[in-house]
């Protein structure tokens, strides 16, 4: 299914490089389509400031840009030393994802900057969907230490802002959504929305490579600044040969679905480096892990324990039976009872109650892919000592992929999960796995900046307050489904986890496992309908995509039938409908087949589905699961209905949706 073709890009790129004028102290660059327009130019004293437009309209004021190194400042006395200029026009093809064919397109200036002897060279780049800069300072005779990046994103307008703070350790928070004014530090994407509906942007970076993660803090009445995660003595960022910053990126849209549909993250990433991808599938997954997030199970040995031999073959069995490709095992390996301490975990030697290797055995007999867990509650120099080994057996035992964990604070103490550390960490993972041919799925990850691109084998990550949250605390509101599509989703795919069927698990004692309040236990829930997790597996796109719930809960549920059709790989991708924290209907084409989903927060409302993205003149049949009559949020969220019927791309169809509700539709070509 996946052909090498789909990684050699189709190369249409129309290059070209225009003469350099090193007088200019100034620079106009507009989009393709002249839509966007970015404005560069050197102040009087020096400093280089960029402003944006977007159809005429200023969207960011003059921000400055500037660099404080350990041993020289660069943030003003600048002179314009050369500037090159060139389009690019390219298509490329993702060997996964939420489409197929991307389009690259983009005028760029590149200005080299000089201050005395020393250079600096900016990278711009205009695309229809928004502008992206870089900067490169060469390499000096001893390291760079960066101390300070100072960039700056002024806005003209008080936008409505949907944000998270800047938490250097998790990215695991309930979004807010104020005015920009009102929002004093953030971590990326932050996402906004003007008074007027007409321009919708975002904030982020793309391939972030071999530096610290970026976060935004206030500066002046709307504008942020750049503040990098540092290191324990405060150095950002260090380079033995040159500094290359990740893309700054600034999403521009008419429309909330089109900053979802666009591709600028993924275009600034470098190409894929893995020549063989045949074993890089997306697959969707069940696995023993709600059972100890609900206090059913444990990872630790014991009476409860969750990974046990029979249970883990119960799983297999149900995934075979049920159209799931894979399953993983969360407490399969010893260590779980030392969590905290000082290498706890031991990755490679499994508890004595459960038999690694007749597991992985029965994995192989019934076509189900293994996915092993890896825990390392943020120990790194100790599972970076045992990672290769750890890496290679799961290669033996025919496993193909690998869920990565990083709960807790990291070790070396004084580190963030966001600093440069880290995301040399992070990036080490990925490419030992590639070379084990293992895919990742990354918790508590560093966010997501588009390098799948380069590394295919980078599938997805949490970085967001999952579901897990609805086990242990007072869980994820009705909105939180309808902001992440529009702020943490546009970095990437994101492993929520969605599909519990028993949204209230009343059954089950969840207070002997956390050590929190009773109040919180006994309110903890799923605070959506069971249709409305349905929807999920479509608005919220990730290419390892688990059903969450114990098989218990699916076992001959008629709704089930909507996980066993979704896949997780798509040809197309449309949102169709799109308010930020209120409703949305997502659209995905597979081969010749769709599949919606759509969700309300805590409003019931009626959204219409309007099928005329089908080609015209074909019939289909869909399945509708949607909520009924009897759903209600509080006491019976668990009420759904399932309806045939025909459409073409003439159908309109209203569905009701009650609170926190929403539908899935499944569409097959007849
Ligand atoms: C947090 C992860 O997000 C969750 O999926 C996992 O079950 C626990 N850590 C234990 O590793
Ligand atoms: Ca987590």
């Amino acid at each position: 299914m996946y052909h090498i073709k789909a990684f050699l890009c189709c190369l249409m790129a129309s290059t070209f490089l225009f003469a350099c004028n090193a007088e200019k102290k100034q620079v106009q660059l507009t989009s393709p389509n002249g839509n966007i327009a970015l404005d560069f130019k050197l102040s009087d004293n020096g400093i280089p400031e960029y402003a944006v437009k977007m159809n005429g309209r200023s969207v960011i004021a003059p921000s400055s840009l500037g660099w404080e190194l350990k041993n020289a400042s660069l943030s003003q006395g600048f002179k314009v030393a050369s500037i090159e200029e060139r389009s690019v026009d390219e298509k490329w093809q993702m060997p996964w994802g939420e489409r197929k064919k991307i389009e690259n397109h983009y005028n760029q200036s590149q200005i080299v900057l000089q201050q005395g002897e020393q250079k600096v060279t900016l990278t711009f780049r205009a695309f229809d969907d928004g502008v992206a800069f870089r900067y490169e300072i060469p390499a000096m005779a001893d390291s760079i230490f960066l101390m300070e990046e100072k960039t700056q994103f002024n806005f003209v307008e008080d936008m409505q802002a949907w944000w998270i703070h800047a938490d250097y350790d998790s990215y695991e928070r309930l979004y807010q959504n104020t005015p920009l004014s009102k929002v004093p530090d953030a971590n990326t994407p932050i996402t906004f929305e003007s008074a007027d509906q007409k321009v919708f942007a975002s904030i982020h970076e793309a391939a972030l490579t071999d530096y610290a993660g970026m976060t935004l803090k206030k500066e002046g009445d709307l504008g942020f600044k750049s503040v990098l995660v540092p290191w324990p003595d405060q150095v950002l960022v260090r380079a033995k040969g040159e500094l290359k910053s990740p893309w700054r990126t600034i999403q521009l849209a008419e429309k909330a679905g089109d900053l979802i549909t666009s591709d600028i993250i993924l275009n600034l990433n470098e190409p894929n480096k893995i020549a063989d991808t045949e074993w890089i599938k997306p697959m969707k997954y069940i696995g023993v892990w709600w059972g100890m997030h609900i206090g059913h199970q444990t990872w630790t040995m014991g009476e409860r324990h969750g990974a046990t031999t029979e249970h883990a073959i119960d799983y297999i069995d149900f995934a075979a039976k049920h159209n799931i490709p894979a399953v993983l095992f969360e407490g399969w390996n010893t260590g779980w009872e030392n969590w905290g301490a000082k290498d706890a975990f031991d990755h490679i030697t499994p508890y004595a109650d459960f038999d690694l290797d007749k597991v992985a055995a029965y994995c192989k007999e019934k076509g189900i892919e293994l996915i092993m867990h890896n825990e390392t509650g943020g120990d790194i120099p100790s599972y970076e000592a045992l990672m290769e080994k750890a890496f290679s057996t799961y290669q033996e035992l025919g496993s193909n992929a690998v869920k990565t964990g990083y709960a807790g604070g990291i070790i070396p103490r004084g580190q963030y999960h966001h600093g440069q550390y880290m995301v040399r960490h992070y990036r080490k993972v990925v490419e030992t796995a590639a070379k084990y041919h293992l895919m990742i799925d990354a918790h508590e990850p560093i966010k997501d900046t588009g390098i799948r691109r380069t590394w295919p084998n980078m599938m997805t990550r949490e970085g967001v307050r999952g579901m897990e949250w609805n086990g242990w605390s007072d869980g994820n509101p009705p909105s939180h489904h309808l902001i992440i599509p529009f702020t943490r989703g546009l970095s990437g795919p994101i492993d929520y986890t969605p599909g519990i069927f028993d949204l209230k698990y009343e059954r089950y004692d969840n207070r002997i496992a956390w050590n929190t309040t009773a109040e919180i236990m006994d309110e903890a829930r799923i605070n959506t309908t069971l249709a409305k997790q349905l929807a999920l597996f479509v608005t919220l796109y990730s290419p390892l995509q688990m059903a969450s719930d114990l098989i218990e809960n699916y076992e001959g549920h008629p709704a089930f039938q909507f996980i066993r059709d979704v896949p997780c790989d798509w040809d197309e991708t449309h949102i169709l409908d799109g308010k930020i924290g209120k409703h949305m209907i997502t659209a995905r084409r597979d081969g010749n087949n769709w599949f919606l989903g759509g969700a309300t927060d805590e409003e019931a409302r009626t959204l219409t589905v309007d099928f005329s993205f089908l080609p015209k003149g074909k019939k289909y049949d869909a399945t509708l699961y949607a909520d009924s009559e009897e759903t209600e949020l509080k006491h019976n969220p668990g009420a759904y209905r399932i309806e045939k019927i025909e459409v073409d791309a003439s159908t309109k169809m209203n569905i009701p949706c009650a609170q926190s509700g929403g539908f899935a539709i499944s569409v097959f070509e007849k």
